[in-house]
């Protein structure tokens, strides 16, 4: 084993889906799924699959489809879990079972009512049992920041011995300081020797979960748990990009300590995921933020200027942040320079279809918008990827009075090739389009989410909204996404789309379970 490679562990997947208004359906984990295999992460925690028929069925899609990475599923220490993970990574290249039960005191008191023992007789069967489908077994001490440790050397000796290969010390609260979480970790990798990867997994309620992973790492950890920009349960994960570039661009303190992430590919995936999701990093995140390496101050601009080091400690272009190119696309361009284009910008597995639909796009914003830059395109090829599943298509939309009349929308409709007209009223602009859209497809949908951002700056920006919808009780809710010039038309788009991948995720699961009959 090369003890200098961190193995990074990404769970956006799973804990990054489990933060409020993040879930995703399983086209869209395939997605990502697949942007994180190009990224160079070593595991992918790709879901929960004992959670529901959707996350089994997201979690054994990607272990189809992603060769390079390990795929895993979380599993409670409990047989089901176990044997539905099991079944869920199967088709995997590389595969992981990840089971866990709690360790601290007031998690087996209250939450678990066990006795030590019973925790340790629980863990090391559920090691044995998993250890019966694969061989690369991670097991997690939940609450490990507040657990004691000798209780924890006690579990640790039972689970290896029982055939984990990895064991992962959870801050699950967030509760831990970087030198309290580096003297754990040093004791405790040390017990370990080299008998398993101890790893890490911090959650960030102090904000301090990268500084604790990276106390970890230097202290022993040979894993480090993270999510694309910090999505998690609460406060969020240790976000994969902080502690990457922290390891990359301070060598001098991490020594010989590497990652295999290509770091040119963090921008790429951190939009993907905010796209996906519809959750934006804040502006001045670490290295994802819109002004992660924007210098507003004049003495920063001119000093970065003359040298580029005097106020930047990465270069933007490590992480895959690329300037705009003098190459800017408008009316006149035709489809070979719009196909270079979106290959430069590293678009490399589009399908002819959505090549061909984004083109169409491309030239009606062309007819409206001066210039399409980089960031127009790049939008247009995630928005026609995201909304493939085309039940309905939105044809057309005309609106009245936003002021003293009453608010109307007319909507005509795309089904089965039959066009579908009508109008409503409603309290609002936005109001009439949802009941129209409802009325027309029959499905009534709470709007539980909706968000706005402009793609580029002026007036003739392309509008990004992103919806978040729930059609129906008994399933999570579902995100849409619109792009237009329009903001309306994109609202519409938008909600069009997260039904779209509702009625597409309720059919592919009707037909999984008449294969299971
Ligand atoms: O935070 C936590 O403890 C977890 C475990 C299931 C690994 O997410
Ligand atoms: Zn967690």
């Amino acid at each position: 084993m090369d003890n200098n490679k961190i193995v990074v562990f990404d769970t956006t997947l799973r804990d990054g889906e489990q933060s409020p208004g993040c879930s995703m359906n399983t086209e869209e984990k395939i997605k990502v799924a697949k942007q994180l295999e190009k990224l160079g992460v070593d595991v992918i925690e790709a879901g929960f699959a004992a959670a529901s028929p959707g996350d089994f069925d997201a979690v054994s899609r990607i272990a189809e489809q992603v060769e390079k990475s390990s795929i895993c599923s979380l599993s409670r220490a409990v047989e089901n879990d176990i044997k539905q993970a099991a079944l869920a990574v199967q088709k995997a290249k590389m595969h992981r079972i990840h089971t866990f039960i709690a360790t601290s005191p007031i998690h087996m008191k209250y939450k678990l009512k066990m006795s030590e023992e019973e925790v340790i007789k629980r863990a090391v069967y559920a090691v044995e049992y998993a250890r019966t489908f694969v061989d690369d077994v991670e097991f997690s001490l939940e609450d490990a920041g507040r657990s004691e440790i000798s209780f924890m050397k006690e579990v640790m000796d039972a689970v290896i011995a029982a055939g984990a290969t990895t064991i992962n010390l959870p801050d699950t609260v967030g509760y831990r300081l970087p030198t309290e979480l580096g003297a754990m970790v040093k004791e405790l990798s040390d017990f370990a020797a080299n008998r398993a990867i101890i790893s890490v997994h911090n959650h960030n309620d102090l904000g301090l979960a990268t500084a604790n992973t990276l106390a970890a790492v230097t202290n022993g950890a040979r894993q480090i748990e993270v999510t694309m920009n910090g999505l998690g349960e609460r406060a969020g994960n240790s976000a994969l990009e902080e502690s990457v570039m922290a390891i990359k661009t301070r060598r001098d303190a991490f020594k010989d300590l590497y990652t295999n992430i290509n770091t040119k590919e963090i921008y790429a995936t951190s939009r993907l995921v905010a796209t996906i999701t519809g959750v934006e990093p804040q502006q001045n995140k670490a290295i994802v933020g819109k002004n992660a390496f924007a210098h507003e101050s004049g003495i920063h601009q001119d000093g970065v200027l003359k040298h580029q080091e005097t106020y930047e400690i990465m270069r933007p272009e490590d992480v895959g942040v690329i300037k705009d190119s003098t190459l800017i696309l408008g009316k006149h361009s035709g489809r070979a320079a719009f196909k270079d284009k979106i290959t430069n910008l590293g678009f490399d597995t589009v399908t002819s279809e959505e090549l061909n639909s984004a083109f169409e796009k491309f030239k009606i914003l062309a007819d409206k918008k001066k210039e399409v830059t980089d960031d127009d395109i790049r939008m247009l090829i995630t928005d026609e990827s995201l909304n493939q599943d085309k039940i309905y298509e939105l044809v057309g939309l005309q609106i009245s009075d936003c002021s003293n009349g009453v608010p109307t929308a007319a909507v005509s409709i795309k089904h089965n090739d039959e066009i579908l007209i009508d109008a409503n009223i409603g309290n609002g602009t936005m109001d009439a389009i949802f009941k129209t859209i409802d009325r027309l497809t029959g499905y009534s949908g709470e709007l539980q989410s909706y968000n706005v951002i402009s793609v580029t700056e002026g007036k003739d920006a392309l509008a990004k909204v992103t919806t978040r919808v729930l059609f129906d009780e008994s399933s999570p809710s579902f995100v849409g996404h619109g792009l237009s010039v329009d903001t309306m038309l994109a609202t519409a788009n938008a909600y069009v789309s997260a039904l779209n991948s509702y009625l597409s995720q309720k059919e592919r699961l009707a037909k999984n379970s008449e294969h299971q009959v």
